[in-house]
C-alpha cells in the first residue's frame, strides 16, 4: 500500500508524486519548507486533509531551519512562514487549520529551549497525520450505513486515501461498506480538467478490488435519469456554518442533478474542514488555477492557440442539496447551523 505522506526517519517529507499517478508511483523528497510549498501548489499533493498535513510538515521542516535567538524571534519567523504556506491553495480550510495548530503547538512549549520546541513541533505534525487516518476510519463507519446492499454510488474528484493521510473520506466510507460485506460498484467521474477521478480514484478503487465504472463528468444526468445511481458521495474543501460546502469544481452541478432525481447526498469530511467563522459558503474563496490545464493535457493542447480558458477550481454546494454530513465525530443532519456546531463541541 502507498503512503501519501509521511516524516521519514531521516527528518524530511516523503510525498508520492499524484502529477505522475497512475503511469509510474513516484515519491518525492522534501527538504525544506519550499519544496513543501512547491508541492503543494503544483498539485503534487493534493486534497483537502493531506494538504493540512503536508502543511503541518512543511512548518515543522521549517521550525527546524530557523535561527533565532528568543522565543519571540522564532515564533515571528514560524509564523511568517506559516503564512506564506497557507498561500499555496485558499480554498480548503485544512491547510490554515494545520498552520494554525502548529503555532498553536510552538505557544504552549515557548518556555522550552528551541531545539525542545522543534522537537514538539516535529511530534505534533506526525500526530496531525495519524489523527487524520484514524478520523477516516470513523468517518467510515458512522458513514457506511448509508451504502446499501447492491448500490450503485457516484463520487467526484479524489476524496481517497491520496487526498488524506490515508483511506479517505468519501472512498472511507465506500471502503468501510466495502469491507463490511455491502455490495456496492462505484461510478467516478473523471473530474475535468485535472482527472483527479480518472487518474486517482479509479487507481485507488481498482487496487482494492471495488468494482469501478468511470464516465466523463457529463455522463452523470443521464445515468441519474436512467435510474443507475442511488447515492452520491463526495468530499469537501471546505464547510460554512451553515452546512454549505465548497469542494471540486462540478460537485454543485451533481448535487442539483441529484435532488432533481431524488437521489441522496451525501458529503464525508473532517471536522477541521468545517470553517465556523464563515456563516455561508458565499464568503469561501474560490481558488482560480491556470487556463493552461483547462486548454492542455499532458502537454498537448487541446483547444486553439489564443483562446481565452477559465479555470475555478472549486465551487459551492449550498446545504439545501445536502442529504447528510458525515465527520470523524458523527452524522451532522440539516438544519446544520446547529448540528454541526454541536459536533464541533464534542470532544
Ligand atoms: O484540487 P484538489 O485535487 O486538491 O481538490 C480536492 C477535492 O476537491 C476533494 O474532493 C476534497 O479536497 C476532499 S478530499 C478528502
Amino acid at each position: 500500500m502507498f503512503q501519501t505522506i509521511e516524516w521519514t526517519l531521516a527528518g524530511t517529507v516523503r510525498l508520492i508524486d499524484q502529477r505522475r499517478l497512475p503511469l509510474e508511483e513516484v515519491y518525492v523528497e522534501c527538504r525544506d519548507v519550499a519544496a513543501v510549498a512547491d508541492a503543494i501548489q503544483t498539485m503534487q499533493i493534493r486534497g483537502a486533509p493531506a494538504i493540512g498535513v503536508a502543511g503541518a510538515m512543511g512548518l515543522a521542516l521549517a521550525a527546524k531551519a530557523i535561527r533565532a535567538g528568543s522565543y519571540d524571534e522564532f515564533f515571528r519567523e514560524l509564523s511568517r512562514q506559516g503564512e506564506e504556506l497557507s498561500r499555496t491553495r485558499p480554498t480548503a480550510v485544512n491547510l490554515a487549520w494545520g498552520i494554525d495548530r502548529m503555532k498553536r503547538c510552538a505557544e504552549k512549549s515557548k518556555d522550552l529551549p528551541i531545539p525542545a520546541i522543534v522537537q514538539a513541533l516535529i511530534r505534533e505534525a506526525q500526530a496531525i497525520r495519524d489523527e487524520d487516518i484514524r478520523g477516516n476510519r470513523a468517518m467510515g463507519e458512522h458513514g457506511k450505513g448509508f451504502i446499501a446492499d447492491g448500490a450503485a454510488v457516484l463520487t467526484h474528484c479524489n476524496a481517497g486515501a491520496l487526498a488524506t493521510a490515508g483511506y479517505g473520506t468519501a472512498l472511507g466510507v465506500i471502503r468501510a461498506a466495502h469491507a463490511a460485506g455491502t455490495r456496492l460498484s462505484v461510478w467516478v467521474d473523471e473530474t475535468r480538467p485535472f482527472l483527479q477521478g480518472a487518474r486517482l480514484t479509479a487507481w485507488e478503487l481498482h487496487q482494492d478490488d471495488i468494482p469501478v465504472t468511470l464516465i466523463a463528468d457529463n455522463m452523470a444526468g443521464h445515468l441519474m435519469q436512467r435510474g443507475r445511481i442511488d447515492l452520491v458521495v463526495v468530499g469537501a474543501d471546505r464547510i460554512a456554518r451553515n452546512g454549505d460546502v465548497a469542494n471540486k469544481i462540478g460537485t454543485y452541478t451533481l448535487a442539483v442533478l441529484a435532488k432533481e432525481h431524488g437521489i441522496p447526498f451525501y458529503v464525508a469530511a473532517p471536522i477541521s474542514t468545517l470553517d465556523l467563522s464563515l456563516k455561508s459558503g458565499e464568503e469561501i474563496p474560490i481558488e482560480e488555477r491556470s487556463p493552461e490545464e483547462v486548454t492542455t493535457w499532458a502537454g498537448v493542447r487541446t483547444a486553439p492557440v489564443g483562446i481565452s480558458a477559465a479555470n475555478p477550481v472549486f465551487d459551492v454546494t449550498p446545504a439545501r442539496y445536502i442529504t447528510a454530513i458525515i465527520t470523524d465525530r458523527g452524522v451532522a443532519r440539516p438544519p446544520y447551523d446547529a448540528s454541526l456546531q454541536e459536533l464541533a463541541a464534542r470532544a
